[in-house]
C-alpha cells in the first residue's frame, strides 16, 4: 500500500462536473494484451478551470487524443488521470493496454476458464479504461469486440448486436449496442466458447425476448432449470409489479471464477455458475431454489437498479434492499412463504446481527466508507430488504405498489436515492413515513422489550413495549424506530382473540414509535397467550419472559406456520441458554420431558406440512445460537448443540425411523410438495445418524448408496460426517472419485470437510489445500474449504491454542495479493475479536496486528482491521 486508504463520506457527494453521453469502446480481445480504445462525448457542468479526473487502475497508456487532437495536458496520478484545459464539449479519445490473464483479483476484465469476462460493480470499470466510474454517470454505451474466432466464437455485450465481421489472420468482430443509458457498473462484455440454450419469452405486450444461457461447453444438461427459472421471472415480474422487460434479447453467462453471486449488467447478466448449473445428481433442492432466487434476482434488477439506479454507492441498498425484498416474494409467491421466510429469518438473526455486533457495523445506508466492496453486506442486502418489507407491512400491497408505480414514473432513466425511493411510497399512500425513515441512518439491533399484564376485573390485556438500541462500533447515540409490531392473541382454546379498543377493532400491526408504548386491549375475557413479532415483522431482539407452556401451547395452535417455527425457536432458546451455563460449569446436559414432547407433538402431527415440521426440527445453527449471548463460548455452544441432538435422538428414536420410512419418495422432482418431504426426511436421518450406531451406517449408506439426487445423496453424507458414523470415510471417498473432475460438486464435499467435528479437521483442511479439486484461484473453493472453516466450524476456528486464527492468518496473507474482495470476506470472523474471551481476544487481537503489517495491505483489509483494532 503506497498510501493509507482515505474514507468517503455520504455528506460529500456533489453532481458531477462532466458528464459523458455516449461513450464507443473497443477491445481488441487477448488474454495476456487487451487494447481498449474509449471514445466519449464529454460535457463540463461546472467551472471551465475545473479538471477532469477520470478514475483508473492498474492501466497502461497509449494514447490520449481531445477533438482528435493529441492532448498533453494531463496529469497520471496513482488511481487518476486528471486532464486540465479542456472545452465545453468534447470528444475524449483514449487507448489504453490490460491484461486480463494477470487479473487474479477478478475486478474489471479478467480470465475465468478459457473465457474472458468482466465484472465492474462496484468500481471495476476503472479497471478497464479511465473513466468517470461512478453510478450517476450514465452514457449510451457502443462496444466493439475484435477476438481470434477459434478462440472466442462468442463476443458478447449489452444491449443488441447490431454489426459483425471477419478479419484477417482468423480473427472476427462484434459490435453491440446499449439504447438504455447506464453506469458503467452495469457494463459487460464476455468472450469465450459455450453452449449455449436457447428460448424465448413473450412478454404480456406481445414482444417477442430472445433468451440464451451461455454454459461451459458440456454442461448444456445443467442449463435448463435456470431457463424455466427466467421464464418465471419475467413472468412474475409483471403478474405482480406490473413491471415488463425491454429489450428485445437477454443473455446469461455462467463463469466458474466469480467473486459474487451474479451481476445484472444490462441485457447480460454474469453467473458464478453455482447459480446456474443443476442437474438432479449434482444439485441439491436448495441450489435449485438458489438458483431460481437468484436468477429472479438479477432479472429484477433490470427495473430496480438498471432503469433507476442509484446516485452514489452509499445508496446501494435502494436497489438491493428493494431487489432482495423483491426475489424474497418471488420465492415465496412460487414456493413455500413460510419456509421462505424461516430462512430469511434465520439469516437475520444468525449473520446479520452478527454483523450488527461487529466492527464492521453500518445502517442500510452506510455514512463512510473506504473500500465499497466491504459494503457488500447482510446489512445492505437483507436489513435493507426488511426495511423494504415493513414498508410493505405499513403500507399494505395496493399501496406498496402505488409507490412503485410513482417510484418509476419520477426516477426511471435516471440515478435515485434511498430518500426518494421512500418520498415516492410516502407521496403514493400518504402515510406519513418521516420517523420511519431513521432506519436509514440508524445502525444495530433493535431489542424490543414487552411486558403484558391481564386485568381480570375490567377484562383488559396491555401490552408494554419498550424499545433500545444499543451503540455499535460507529454510532453511539441511537432513537427509537417506527416498528411495525405484529401481535395476535389466543384464548386458552387456541381461537383468535378480536384486537378491539373502545368498542373499536384495533389492527394487529401495531405501531411502535416512541421508546416505551402501552396497547391496551379490551373485552378480553380470558388471560391471553400473545403471539409476538409475527412474520418477524421488524429487524429486532424481541426480550418477553415466555412461559414454556405458553410456547409449547403456540408451536401447536399459532395460525400461522411461522408462529409455530418461532415459537419453538424460543423454547429452544431457553434451554438451549441454560445448558450452555451448565456446560461451562461442567454439568451434564439437562432437557425436561415436556420439550422433548413439544418435538414428538410435530413429528406425530398428521397435518403438519412436511416442510415446516422439517424446520422446526432443525435446531438453530452454532451462529444463530451465538448470538444470543454477549461473550460467546464456541466450544460450549457446539457441546451442547450435539448434546440436544442425542438426546432427542434418543428420545424421539421411534418417531423419526416412522417419519422417515413414511416420507419415502419415487423418482426425483423439483416440487415443492416433494422439497418439503425430503427435507422432513432428511432431518430425521441426521437425528437417526446420532442415536443407534448400527441402524444409523445402515439407514446412511443405503440411503447414500440408493439416492436419485443429490439432495438425498449429501444428506446421508452430510449425517455420517456430522455424527462421525464410522462410515465416513469410506462414503467421502467414494464422493471424491466419483466427482473430483468437477469443482462445483467438489465445493459441497470441501464444506463437509471444514465444518467436520473430528479433532484434526484443521489438519484435513491444510492437506485439502493440495487435494486435486482444489485451486486458491477460484473463490468458490476458497469459500468452501477455507471460508467455511472459519465461519461455520466455530470450534475449531476459535480453538484454544490459536491455530485457527494461525492458519487464517496465513490464507489471508496469501489472499490479500491474489484476490483483496475474497479476502476481505473471509477476515470477517476474524474481527468480531470483542464477542470473545479475553484469552481468545488476545490471539485474535495478535493475528489482525501481524496482517496490519503486511507490506502490501488491500485496502479491504485495511478497513476491517483497522477498525477491529480500535
Ligand atoms: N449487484 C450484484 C447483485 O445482484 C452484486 O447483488
Ligand atoms: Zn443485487
Amino acid at each position: 500500500m503506497t498510501q493509507q486508504p482515505q474514507a468517503k463520506y455520504r455528506h460529500d457527494y456533489r453532481a458531477p462536473d462532466y458528464l459523458i453521453s455516449d461513450i464507443d469502446l473497443t477491445f481488441d480481445l487477448d488474454a495476456a494484451k487487451t487494447v481498449v480504445t474509449a471514445v466519449s462525448q464529454v460535457s463540463r457542468q461546472g467551472a471551465s478551470e475545473v479538471p477532469l479526473k477520470l478514475d483508473g487502475e492498474d492501466l497502461t497508456l497509449v494514447s490520449l487524443h481531445v477533438n482528435d487532437q493529441p492532448w498533453s495536458d494531463y496529469q497520471q496520478e496513482e488511481r487518476h488521470l486528471v486532464i486540465s484545459g479542456l472545452p465545453e464539449q468534447f470528444t475524449l479519445r483514449i487507448v489504453n493496454e490490460i491484461s486480463p490473464s494477470a487479473n487474479t483479483a477478478l475486478e474489471g476484465l479478467y480470465q475465468s476458464g478459457d473465457a474472458l469476462c468482466t465484472q465492474c460493480e462496484a468500481e471495476g470499470f476503472r479497471h478497464i479504461t479511465w473513466y468517470l466510474d461512478r453510478p450517476d454517470v450514465l452514457a449510451r454505451f457502443t462496444t466493439t469486440l475484435i477476438a481470434d474466432k477459434a478462440k472466442y466464437p462468442f463476443l458478447l455485450s449489452n444491449g443488441n448486436r447490431i454489426d459483425q465481421g471477419e478479419l484477417e489472420n482468423g480473427r472476427h468482430w462484434v459490435q453491440w449496442q446499449d439504447p438504455f443509458p447506464k453506469p458503467c457498473y452495469l457494463f459487460a462484455l464476455v468472450a469465450g466458447d459455450f453452449d449455449v440454450l436457447r428460448d424465448t419469452f413473450t412478454t404480456r405486450s406481445g414482444r417477442e425476448v430472445a433468451l440464451e444461457l451461455f454454459v461451459d461447453r458440456g454442461n448444456l444438461d445443467r442449463a435448463p432449470w435456470a431457463m424455466t427459472s427466467l421464464k418465471n421471472s419475467m413472468k412474475w415480474d409483471e403478474t405482480r409489479f406490473s413491471l415488463e422487460y425491454d429489450l428485445d434479447i437477454y443473455m446469461i453467462v455462467a463463469v466458474d471464477f466469480f467473486n459474487m453471486g451474479a451481476m445484472e449488467n444490462k441485457g447480460l447478466n454474469v453467473f458464478n455458475s453455482k447459480y446456474v448449473l443443476a442437474r438432479t445428481d449434482t444439485a441439491t433442492d436448495k441450489d435449485y431454489l438458489d438458483i431460481e432466487r437468484v436468477i429472479g434476482h438479477e432479472y429484477f434488477h433490470n427495473w430496480t437498479g438498471n432503469r433507476v439506479t442509484c446516485r452514489d454507492w452509499f445508496q446501494l441498498s435502494l436497489k438491493e434492499g428493494l431487489t432482495v425484498f423483491r426475489d424474497q416474494e418471488f420465492s415465496s409467491d412460487l414456493g413455500s412463504r413460510a419456509v421462505n421466510r424461516i430462512n430469511n429469518v434465520r439469516t437475520m438473526r444468525g449473520l446479520q446481527f452478527a454483523e450488527d455486533a461487529s466492527p464492521m457495523a453500518h445502517p442500510i445506508r452506510p455514512e463512510q466508507v473506504i473500500e465499497m466492496n466491504n459494503f457488500y453486506t447482510l446489512t445492505v442486502y437483507e436489513k435493507g430488504a426488511e426495511v423494504i418489507r415493513m414498508l410493505h407491512t405499513l403500507l399494505g400491497e395496493e399501496n406498496f405498489q402505488k409507490g412503485m408505480q410513482l417510484y418509476f414514473e419520477r426516477h426511471d432513466g435516471s440515478a435515485a436515492t434511498c430518500d426518494d425511493f421512500v418520498q415516492a411510497m410516502e407521496d403514493a399512500s400518504n402515510v406519513d413515513l418521516s420517523h420511519f425513515r431513521r432506519w436509514y441512518s440508524q445502525s444495530g439491533t433493535p431489542v424490543v422489550t414487552v411486558r403484558d399484564d391481564y386485568d381480570a376485573e375490567n377484562s383488559q390485556y396491555t401490552l408494554t413495549i419498550s424499545q433500545r438500541t444499543p451503540p455499535t462500533a460507529e454510532q453511539p447515540e441511537k432513537g427509537p424506530l417506527h416498528i411495525p409490531f405484529d401481535i395476535e392473541l389466543y384464548d386458552s382454546e387456541g381461537n383468535v382473540i378480536a384486537l378491539q379498543k373502545g368498542g373499536h377493532p384495533v389492527h394487529h400491526v401495531l405501531n411502535v414509535t416512541e421508546a416505551e408504548q402501552s396497547f391496551v386491549f379490551e373485552n378480553i375475557d380470558t388471560p391471553p397467550v400473545p403471539s409476538l413479532l409475527r412474520e418477524f415483522s421488524a429487524p429486532v431482539k424481541l426480550e418477553y419472559k415466555w412461559s414454556d407452556q405458553q410456547l409449547t401451547f403456540l408451536m401447536r395452535h399459532a395460525r400461522n406456520d411461522f408462529s409455530r417455527w418461532d415459537a419453538a425457536q424460543s423454547l429452544l432458546a431457553i434451554w438451549i441458554k441454560l445448558n450452555v451455563a451448565r456446560s461451562q460449569a461442567g454439568q451434564p446436559l439437562s432437557l425436561p420431558v415436556h420439550v422433548a414432547d413439544a418435538f414428538r407433538a410435530i413429528l406425530l402431527d398428521e397435518h403438519i406440512d412436511p416442510a415446516l415440521a422439517a424446520e422446526i426440527l432443525t435446531l438453530p445453527s452454532a451462529t444463530e445460537i451465538a448470538e444470543w449471548f454477549d461473550i460467546i463460548d464456541p466450544v460450549a455452544i457446539v457441546a451442547v448443540r450435539e448434546a440436544l441432538t442425542r438426546t432427542l435422538a434418543t428420545e424421539l428414536a421411534d418417531e423419526f425411523l416412522a417419519v422417515y420410512n413414511a416420507n419415502k419418495l419415487d423418482a426425483y422432482r423439483v416440487e415443492h410438495v416433494d422439497i418439503g418431504k425430503r427435507a422432513l426426511r432428511n432431518a430425521c436421518l441426521r437425528y437417526l445418524a446420532f442415536g443407534d450406531e448400527a441402524l444409523a451406517v445402515k439407514l446412511v449408506s443405503y440411503q447414500y448408496h440408493h439416492a436419485d439426487n443429490m439432495t438425498d445423496a449429501l444428506a446421508a453424507l452430510a449425517a455420517a460426517v456430522a455424527a462421525q458414523l464410522p462410515c465416513r470415510d469410506t462414503l467421502m471417498q467414494e464422493y471424491d472419485d466419483k466427482w473430483h473432475q468437477d469443482g462445483l460438486v467438489m465445493d459441497k464435499w470441501f464444506v463437509l470437510q471444514s465444518t467436520s467435528p473430528a479433532e484434526n479437521v484443521l489438519e484435513t483442511v491444510r492437506s485439502l489445500l493440495n487435494h486435486r479439486s482444489f485451486t486458491l484461484s477460484n473463490p468458490n473453493r476458497i469459500r468452501s474449504l477455507i471460508g467455511a472453516f472459519a465461519s461455520s466450524n466455530p470450534a475449531a476456528f476459535h480453538a484454544e491454542d490459536g491455530s485457527g486464527y494461525t492458519f487464517m492468518v496465513e490464507m489471508l496473507t496469501e489472499l490479500n495479493r491474489r484476490n483483496p474482495q475474497v479476502a476481505s470476506r473471509l477476515i470477517e470472523p476474524l474481527i468480531r475479536l470483542k464477542r470473545y474471551d479475553e484469552k481468545r481476544q488476545a490471539l485474535m487481537r495478535a493475528a489482525l496486528e501481524q496482517l496490519k503489517n503486511l507490506p502490501d495491505l488491500s485496502g479491504d483489509l485495511y478497513e476491517k482491521i483497522v477498525k477491529a483494532l480500535a
